[in-house]
């Protein structure tokens, strides 16, 4: 029998001097496996006598406890080093700041027609739309506007060419979103409340004039509707939009072919030092035209005027939105500056509501 304590030191050392798993599967095999070491010991106490296995055999089994526990044990070691290790190598520092994001801006057009929107929708008007490129029916004829009509010269109107020979009256780039009115109402017939935002187009450009611009149509029209409820729900609108609780309106005579009576409405506002501001001051700027929807515009799509009666608007919502976010020039609107666009661009969706409150 081969002197246990060199078998012993040798082996322990071996099992503390692996480097890695595999070296130690190797060295469990070399001592404890079948043809391993202590094995081969063990299998020497076979051929003793009872006595002598005796006191051969209890050191032996302790030795094998022994190795087997330091195997164990290094295994664990290992484990925990290459934890360790990888710790060290695969770490991220998380109060790093990010790569900066490439991020876009909402347009001032498209969030203020988000706002306008939700406001609407809030008092129960739905939205609704029709299409840029309108028949001369639509934009003037059951507007009341009839071919020998002022208004027709007032609009600067696009005309679209007629193939040679066409001589039915040429279509146009519609010039207010006022022809919706018409085919929202022979469509879905009375009563109905809808507004209808969308672009527009004039012949026209200067600071506060470009040749496309943004409108939004309003319509209400139902039994016993009256410039009551008109100037009722416009108020609301102003108190909403502009964030000011005691906004004032004023409704001054006007006339417009589609509607009797007319009304264009003004909000106070002030001038100080160039710099405008909205619900205060002596001034007053103009910011829409109104009026009660002319009989002849019910008949015209289709309504029952004897029956029917309502309010309509015209707001422009790039109007709006340069008195509301101070912007000075509506042509920048549509040049697609990117420095313009970050400067007044909106990067998220903060839309006033009624219910949700005036935040001023
Ligand atoms: N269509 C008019 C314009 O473009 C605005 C307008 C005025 C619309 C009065 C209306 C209204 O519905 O009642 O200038």
């Amino acid at each position: 029998m081969q002197d246990l304590e060199s078998v012993r030191a040798k082996n322990l050392a071996a099992i503390a001097a692996a480097v890695d798993e595999v070296a130690l599967e190797a060295l469990r095999v070399a001592v404890l496996g079948k043809k391993g070491e202590i094995s081969l010991m063990m299998r020497v106490l076979g051929q003793m006598t009872p006595i002598e296995r005796q006191t051969a055999g209890a050191p032996l089994n302790a030795l094998k406890d022994e190795i087997n526990s330091a195997l164990v044990a290094r295994k664990a070691a290992l484990a925990d080093l290459d934890l360790a290790r990888r710790l060290e190598t695969e770490w991220l520092d998380v109060t790093l700041s990010p790569r900066p994001l490439q991020q876009g801006t909402l347009h001032p057009v498209s969030q203020v027609t988000e706002e306008v929107i939700a406001i609407f929708a809030d008092l129960g008007f739905k939205v609704a739309e029709g299409p840029q490129i309108e028949t001369d029916w639509y934009n003037f004829d059951a507007l009341n506007i009839p071919p020998e009509h002022p208004a027709r010269q007032e609009m600067d109107t696009f005309y679209m060419a007629r193939a040679e020979g066409d001589d039915r009256p040429p279509n146009v780039l519609r010039t207010h979103t006022s022809p919706v009115q018409i085919r929202y109402m022979a469509e879905h017939g009375a009563p109905c409340r809808i507004i209808a935002p969308g672009r527009v187009y004039r012949c026209d450009y200067d600071q506060t004039h470009t040749p496309m611009f943004h409108q939004v149509e309003g319509l209400a029209i139902d039994r016993g509707i009256s410039m009551a409820n008109l100037k009722w729900v416009l108020e609301e609108f102003c108190r909403a939009f502009f964030e000011i609780e005691g906004v004032e309106l004023r409704f001054r005579a006007s006339h417009f072919p589609f509607t009797e009576p007319s009304a264009e409405v003004d909000i106070r506002c002030s001038w100080v030092g160039g710099q405008l501001k909205i619900g205060e001051g002596d001034d007053w700027m103009e910011i829409l035209g109104s009026g009660m929807v002319h009989p002849k515009v019910l008949e015209a799509a289709g309504v029952d005027s004897t029956v029917f009666q309502g309010f309509a608007f015209g707001m422009g919502i790039d109007r709006i939105a340069m008195l509301k976010y101070g912007i000075p020039d509506l042509r920048a609107f549509f040049d697609s500056d990117l420095r313009w666009l970050r400067h007044y661009g909106f990067a998220t969706l903060d839309m006033p509501t009624i219910h949700g409150g005036l935040s001023a």
